[in-house]
């Protein structure tokens, strides 16, 4: 007969060493588990970006308490003091700024006499929409700047994650990391690129996270305690789905600018640059008719380089010259400071750049005047 008593010393090593190899296998599984996890890589690397850019911000949430998603997200975060654009930078929509400030700044900065009724809280949804280059990023940021708010810029590409269910978890996360550090607005710029009408053709994938985005959404209307506003851009709204513009209900349009728009525009372009005397504001406006706001920063940019240019080729001739007639001769006409930015280089620019835009076919045919 076999003796199968232990004595307590074998059982206590036995015991020791049928933890350690417990041990060693959870371990083991966790860390095979997390090599073959195709999102592995992305979400250390997020971890990294959004621990330092949460430093960075002086997040109000410990690290700890973001999950790995709510950090993927946080490395898109802006504290509202690093963004650069404010009112100052943006001409001609003093209309659009005043309603903003009312319907959406105000409610944010004055909780305490907002928030008495549901009817009077900050709207959750704002839309700006409008023709391309006309200000409507601008006015985002410049908004959250104002409002004190942290400003998620939403990279939808993110969002769309190859990955089944990663999408999921990733919308949900933005709404989470908003809620943990409201008052918060998540930008949507081209929003009609990823919340566009619903169609049958639309992937399964897509489809449901456009539902679980717009449930997401449901959530912070319903709590009318909390200040997450979704604020999207877009070009264009008819594109967007109808349930997504019932959510918007504080719309702005960013229009083409007028002439008094331009000429606001152009002097904001230009009041640090220096000019000539024959640079005539209002006759420059009159001529762009059909530019946005951009197409002019792009106007007075080139005509800027124009002097540059002509700098550039003074000073060749000029040692051109120093090497024909000997250096100090009195052939040399170097001009040693740039010239002013001049009417003619505005023209220049304008004429060229109305030659780019009617060959696109985006200029309208009243504004092909003939130049003076
Ligand atoms: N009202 C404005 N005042 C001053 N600058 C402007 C204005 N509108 C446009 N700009 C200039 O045009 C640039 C582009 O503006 P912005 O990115 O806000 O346009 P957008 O409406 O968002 O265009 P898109 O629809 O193509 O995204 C700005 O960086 C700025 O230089
Ligand atoms: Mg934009």
């Amino acid at each position: 007969m076999n003796d199968t008593t232990f004595t307590r010393g074998e059982i206590i090593s036995l015991v020791v060493r049928l933890t350690l190899v417990s041990a060693v296998t959870f371990w083991s599984v966790k860390w095979i588990i997390n090599q073959i996890d195709p999102t592995n890589k992305t979400k250390k690397k997020a971890r990294q970006t959004a621990e330092a850019q949460l430093k960075r911000i002086a997040s109000p949430i410990p690290i700890n308490e973001l999950n790995d998603y709510e950090m993927m997200i946080a490395a898109h975060l802006v504290n509202p003091v690093d963004i650069k654009i404010s009112w100052h930078d943006i001409a001609g929509l003093d209309n659009l700024v005043q309603e903003l400030r009312e319907t959406v700044i105000f409610p944010i900065q004055r909780k305490d006499l907002f928030s008495d009724s549901s009817l009077t809280t900050a709207p959750k949804g704002v839309l700006l929409h409008g023709p391309p280059g006309c200000g409507k990023t601008l006015v985002a940021k410049a908004t959250a700047r104002e409002a004190g708010t942290y400003f998620i810029n939403l990279d939808l590409s993110i969002l769309t994650d190859k990955w089944y269910g990663e999408s999921q978890k990733l919308a949900a996360a933005v709404f989470t990391l908003a809620v943990k550090l409201q008052p918060c607005i998540i930008f949507i710029d081209e929003i009609d690129s990823f919340l566009r009408a619903r169609s049958s053709s639309d992937h399964e994938a897509t489809a449901m996270m456009k539902a679980q985005f717009m449930s997401l959404w449901d959530g912070l209307i319903t709590d009318t305690s909390c200040t997450v506003i979704v604020m999207g851009a877009t070009n264009r709204p008819q594109d967007l789905d109808k349930a997504i513009l019932r959510r918007m209900p504080a719309t702005f349009h960013v229009p083409m600018p007028n002439l008094a728009q331009r000429r606001q525009i152009l002097s904001l372009i230009l009041q640090n640059e220096p000019l000539s005397d024959d640079v005539d504001l209002e006759c420059l406006a009159k001529l762009t008719e059909g530019f946005s706001g951009s197409d002019l920063r792009e106007l007075c940019r080139n005509a800027a380089v124009y002097r540059i240019r002509d700098y550039v080729r003074n000073e060749i001739s000029t040692n051109l010259n120093r090497a024909r007639i000997g250096s100090g001769g009195e052939g040399d006409i170097y001009h040693d400071a740039l010239r002013p930015i001049s009417m003619d280089d505005l023209k220049f620019s304008f004429s060229k750049m109305r030659e780019s835009k009617i060959h696109c076919g985006s200029l309208g045919m009243q504004s092909r005047i003939d130049l003076d």
